[in-house]
């Protein structure tokens, strides 16, 4: 045996059941379905009427468990992605720990906006790799409806509710699990996706309110053209340094920001569109979320098989951007 290396031995997800589609949006602000599926891919979005990002944290944990047949108690390890705690603190791995009964676990929340699951995934993994932890729950949960502006028709269209989680442990065959990662920050890009309001820069006050400073702010065309480049690059670099070419890759698992930005990253991957996991149609933007989700759902119906090479890519606020390659390990679930 190699070195020890995690693999994801069960995945699970959740998104609420109230759609807002891109006709209800049609009623709300000035645009229209058609521009909306051609700029960005998406066609409805999940929305979180009751409960917070920790809840829909443990639904999707629950999902995982039940597929694993595991008691939460045995969970050694937390980590939460999430731009939407439900508080500033304590962590909402914490809120999460007590909610699911994982009496045994520590965790945190990380923060990385959409990049936040595979900076939260490769940490998780590290910990198992050192041979200290065997149980390591890594979470992508991010209630986006409460801090969009169903005002604002440049970010409003864009982003939904939803989570997904993975369980990291030793994995058993050589060759598999979490292989590598590549992870790049820009702080310059901080500015142009942003919550300016609400922290210790501009604690929250009537005027932070009335400047509508607690809602998302994006700059979409700079965004835009760093992320293209960005998890082209990254993704390129990834498989270039494990000798991995597109013919190889059995599928891009992109965050889902936009449509147009994963078309450009696969073809600069040499990856046809049938090799690439697209659910934006039906999610938007669940900022954390997005990459567990296709894994869980893309698992569920029996696609992703043991040995296929896959290829996680994100890019999001701060900037921060990154690849992951993983040899997947999961068996298939029986279909009937
Ligand atoms: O997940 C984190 C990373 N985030 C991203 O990766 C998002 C990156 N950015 C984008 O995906 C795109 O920039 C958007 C989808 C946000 C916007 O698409 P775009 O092609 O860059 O459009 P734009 O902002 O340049 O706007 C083009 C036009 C503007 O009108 P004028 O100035 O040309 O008259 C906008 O006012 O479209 C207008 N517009 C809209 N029209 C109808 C903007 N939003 C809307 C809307 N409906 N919802």
């Amino acid at each position: 045996m190699g070195v020890r290396k995690a693999a994801i031995t069960a995945v699970g997800h959740y998104a609420p059941d109230k759609i807002l589609t891109n006709a209800d949006l049609e009623k709300m602000i000035d645009t229209n379905d058609e521009w909306i599926r051609t700029r960005t891919g998406i066609r409805e979005r999940r929305i979180m009427e009751n409960g917070a990002s920790s809840d829909m944290a443990v639904k999707a944990i629950e999902n995982l468990l039940s597929r694993r047949n595991m008691s939460a108690s045995e969970i050694e390890v937390i980590i939460v992605a999430t731009v939407t705690p439900d508080m500033f603190f304590p962590a909402t791995a914490c809120l999460v720990q007590q909610k699911i009964g994982a009496t045994k676990a520590w965790g945190f929340d990380l923060s990385a906006a959409c990049s936040g699951f595979l900076f939260a995934l490769t940490t998780g993994a590290k910990l198992v790799e050192s041979g200290t932890y065997s149980k390591v729950l890594v979470v992508g949960t991010d209630k986006m409806s409460s801090i969009v502006d169903y005002t604002d028709r440049n970010t409003c269209i864009l982003f939904g509710d939803a989570a997904g989680a993975v369980l990291l442990e030793p994995g058993t065959e050589d060759g598999y699990g979490i292989i590598d990662s590549k992870f790049y920050v820009d702080g310059s890009g901080g500015r142009y996706l942003c919550m300016t309001g609400g922290g210790s820069l501009n604690p929250p006050s009537h005027e932070t309110v009335d400047k509508k400073m607690h809602y998302i702010y994006q700059d979409g065309k700079n965004v835009y053209k760093l992320a293209v480049k960005g998890m082209a690059d990254v993704s390129v670099e990834i498989m270039d340094r494990n000798g991995l070419k597109g013919e190889d890759v059995a599928w891009l698992v992109p965050h889902q920001a936009n449509l147009r930005i994963i078309d450009a990253t696969a073809e600069r991957m040499g990856i046809r569109r049938e090799q690439v996991m697209i659910n934006i149609e039906k999610y938007g933007n669940t900022t954390a979320a997005t990459i567990p989700l296709c894994l869980s759902e893309w698992w569920e119906c029996g696609k992703l098989k043991k040995g296929q090479n896959i290829v996680l890519a994100a890019f999001g606020a701060g900037y921060t951007w990154g690849a992951t390659y993983v040899k997947w390990s999961l068996v298939n679930p029986q279909k009937p």
